[in-house]
């Protein structure tokens, strides 16, 4: 028998932690309920005294999920504690997950605690998590640049404490897999109660090596790994869970635990990841970049077709790669429709959101004969960025496009209940449209990024736009799908506009 290696999903958790890749409590839920669906062990859903916002959405989290463990992290302060505990109240398995940082350079300069000061607080928050569930975990923030004795002390003490799970945060992506395998290797030789806590790590990408630095770790002894889907998080990201699972599944001679996972789910779940958060895929991503099983040179595909093993060390559909399938039509009804979604896990909430939905997706249909799964993935998360602005509606949209002449965007807006028009030329009809848009809203923001794809093959597919626009210091990610790709453009910048005009009260957990 294998160990097993714990799968800790922390998507919702550092991966939102990326500029621009904030998501609402639906989508939370949505991504979390996918990620269950995978069985995945542990998904971290957020830091619950960031705002009231994120601690709704931990709490609704906890309450949808009971499949896998839900995790709320808490610096190590009292009232952080609290208020994971009582968004966690819900979940049927809790954990609390509290850390502080314990390198020479963020004690000192961050903290300004000397090293006696942060094992007392550490041993509180770790007592303090103990009062509300056995299930405590303790990360000593920016151990790779940390001293080994005094994580070795850290460690001890918050282990006599109650913690169960240590995890190891290579916080600024710093290591090298040979440092940081003999790093776990020699924390769990030397800590002597080592035995009582499973060693976790948790590894950021910033020199392209978290996920080399986790499966060091995993040969050395961990039994945990922190990882987000498409490798999002804060700055390069953190350690790709398809590429750590995929990893062990296909190199079972070289590590001695294994995964608990349903592989084939890893595919739908990072396009969901990717539609909710904006953050497109790149073609070339081992496992879900749309070439990672793609041969172009006659003699691969020469090979393939003969026996697949000659290039292939996995098999697409083992990770829920299939071709596009055609699931609804026009003349698809109510109870096709809702049972098809609740399969890629959209439950609707009331009678009246199933029928907003289909009504919807009747309007699609009508202007796109087949609807793939991609479509109706795009048609909620495009749903449900339009609930959520309330401040800015689309109402009409009129471009004028022809060879030779400028184009020109005649634009209707609901904002803040008031209808307003603007007609505005552009560089294209994109730029006419954007350039309306800015007339009436007046944001004075900046666009960053402006990106589209296509969802599905086919030139009747939706087109799902990113924009990712900038003000003050603050970022935000704007999605909309249609097929006509100018509308998508301008959904998606009402939507990114919408959330920078909403307030921000928003704690960084890694900043006291
Ligand atoms: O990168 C990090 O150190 C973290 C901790 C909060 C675990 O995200
Ligand atoms: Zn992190």
């Amino acid at each position: 028998m294998k160990d097993k290696l714990i799968i800790f999903d922390t998507t919702l958790r550092d991966g939102e932690q990326s500029p621009g890749a904030s998501m609402t409590r639906d989508e939370k839920v949505r991504i979390a309920k996918s990620l269950e669906r995978m069985r995945v062990d542990i998904i971290e859903a957020g830091f619950p005294a960031a705002s009231p916002g994120d601690f709704e959405a931990v709490r609704d989290v906890a309450n949808a999920i009971t499949g896998s463990t839900i995790c709320g992290l808490a610096r190590a302060v009292d009232g952080d504690i609290d208020k994971a505990a009582e968004a966690l109240k819900g979940a049927r398995s809790a954990r609390i997950h509290t850390f502080i940082a314990t390198s020479p350079i963020h004690m000192r300069d961050k903290l300004r605690m000397t090293p006696d000061q942060v094992v007392e607080r550490a041993v509180a928050a770790v007592k303090r998590a103990r009062g509300y569930t056995e299930d405590v975990e303790f990360s000593p923030e920016d151990a790779g640049r940390s001293e080994l004795d005094f994580l070795c002390r850290v460690i001890e003490a918050v282990i006599n404490a109650g913690a169960r799970t240590i995890n190891i945060p290579d916080t600024v992506g710093y290591n090298m897999p040979h440092q940081f395998g003999e790093l776990i290797r020699k924390l769990i030789e030397r800590v002597p109660n080592a035995d009582k806590a499973v060693f976790s790590v948790h590894c950021h990408n910033d020199l392209g090596l978290a996920v080399a630095n986790s499966l060091a770790a995993v040969i050395n002894g961990a039994r945990q790994v922190e990882c987000t889907i498409n490798g999002l998080g804060e700055r390069a990201g953190n350690a790709a869970l398809e590429e750590i699972v995929m990893a062990v599944r296909t190199r079972r001679d070289v590590f001695t635990c294994d995964v608990d996972l349903d592989t084939t789910q890893i595919v739908p779940c990072s396009r969901l990841v990717s539609s909710i958060t904006g953050f497109p895929v790149q073609p070339n991503k081992a496992i879900v970049g749309a070439n990672a099983f793609a041969h172009e040179s006659g003699i691969h595909q020469d090979g393939v077709l003969k026996k697949r093993e000659t290039y292939e060390i996995m098999r697409a559909q083992d990770v829920g790669w299939t071709a596009n399938r055609m699931v609804l039509g026009k003349h698809s009804g109510r109870n096709a429709f809702r049972s098809r979604l609740s399969e890629l896990g959209i439950e609707f909430k009331s009678e009246d959101d199933l029928n907003a939905a289909f009504a919807r997706f009747k309007a699609l249909a009508d202007r796109k004969h087949e609807i793939y799964d991609e479509d109706l993935q795009a048609l909620v998360t495009d749903a449900g960025s339009q609930a959520e602005n309330e401040r800015i509606k689309l109402v009409a949209l009129k471009v004028c496009s022809e060879t030779g002449e400028t184009p020109v965007a005649s634009l209707t807006l609901v904002v803040d209940g008031e209808e307003k028009q603007a007609v505005a030329p552009g560089g294209g009809p994109v730029d006419a449209t954007y350039k309306a848009i800015e007339a009436i809203v007046g944001s004075e923001s900046e666009l960053q990024l402006y990106s589209v794809n296509a969802i599905t093959s086919g030139t009747d597919s939706q087109g799902e736009v990113t924009v990712r626009v900038a003000k003050g210091g603050r970022i935000v990610n704007g999605q909309g799908a249609d097929p006509d790709i100018v509308v998508a453009s301008a959904k998606a910048y009402i939507n990114a506009l919408g959330k920078l005009l909403a307030p921000a009260q928003r704690e960084h957990p890694q900043l006291l």
